[in-house]
């Protein structure tokens, strides 16, 4: 089985990929047949969607873009994936525009096809478990869970939850290891197991 996490943050090797990082090490730990992979927004060549082109793409062919850069290939590894995690910082009141920018063609790529009179159910992303991850400074993580949730919505993907707070994914306020009211690294162990779970019922439905 394949886990696929997606880093939203401009910086490598700092809260959101750590949280990240530990979500996957449990997974592995608990799992050893897990591969575990990690996409670094920050590494990726990824362009605005276009919009005017879709008549021509997208809504032809689901996921099928004019631009040729690194979402088709993310969108792959997704599509490969049994479990995915979204992860995302939060840049002034929203997430990185580098991460929103792949979300953005991702979502406009489903959207359109959809909205040209094609089914959902089609979607290779149909029902795919995930894990939300979001992290902030000063404002509340709750404003990044929610837009990851929204997210998940657009593209058909199952929200994996936590049963304890802040319960729509792993919250962080500040440096992850000092945090007493999200409890971040406490919450990965959690969604850790829960991902394991849906992506194994996952696995077993063969789809969503
Ligand atoms: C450009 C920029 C904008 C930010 N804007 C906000 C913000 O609006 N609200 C907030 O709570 N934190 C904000 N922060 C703080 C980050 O959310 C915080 O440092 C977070 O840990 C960044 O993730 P990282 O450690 O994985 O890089 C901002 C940080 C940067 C670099």
């Amino acid at each position: 089985m394949k886990v696929l996490g997606i880093a939203g943050s401009m910086r490598r090797n700092r809260n959101t990929d750590a949280l990240v990082g530990a979500i996957l090490d449990v997974m592995t730990r608990i799992e050893p047949s897990f591969e575990a992979d990690v996409v670094h927004t920050a590494d990726l060549d990824v362009h605005p969607c276009r919009v005017v082109c879709h008549e021509a793409h997208c809504s032809v062919e689901r996921f099928r873009c004019s631009i040729s850069d690194d979402v088709g290939g993310v969108l792959d590894r997704m599509v490969e994936a049994d479990a995915l995690i979204l992860a995302a910082p939060q840049y002034f009141r929203g997430p990185p525009a580098g991460f929103h920018t792949l979300i953005e063609r991702l979502i406009s790529m489903a959207y359109f096809h959809e909205t040209a009179g094609h089914p959902a159910e089609g979607s290779p992303l149909l029902g795919k478990p995930c894990g939300l991850v979001g992290v902030c400074e000063y404002s509340d993580p709750q404003l990044i869970l929610e837009y990851l949730r929204d997210v998940c919505a657009l593209l058909s993907m199952n929200v994996v939850q936590l049963r304890t707070f802040p319960y729509l994914g792993v919250g962080a306020h500040g440096a992850v290891d000092q945090d007493e009211v999200f409890r971040p690294l406490d919450r990965t162990a959690e969604l850790a197991t829960g991902l394991i779970d849906a992506a194994r019922a996952y696995r077993a439905r063969g789809t969503a």
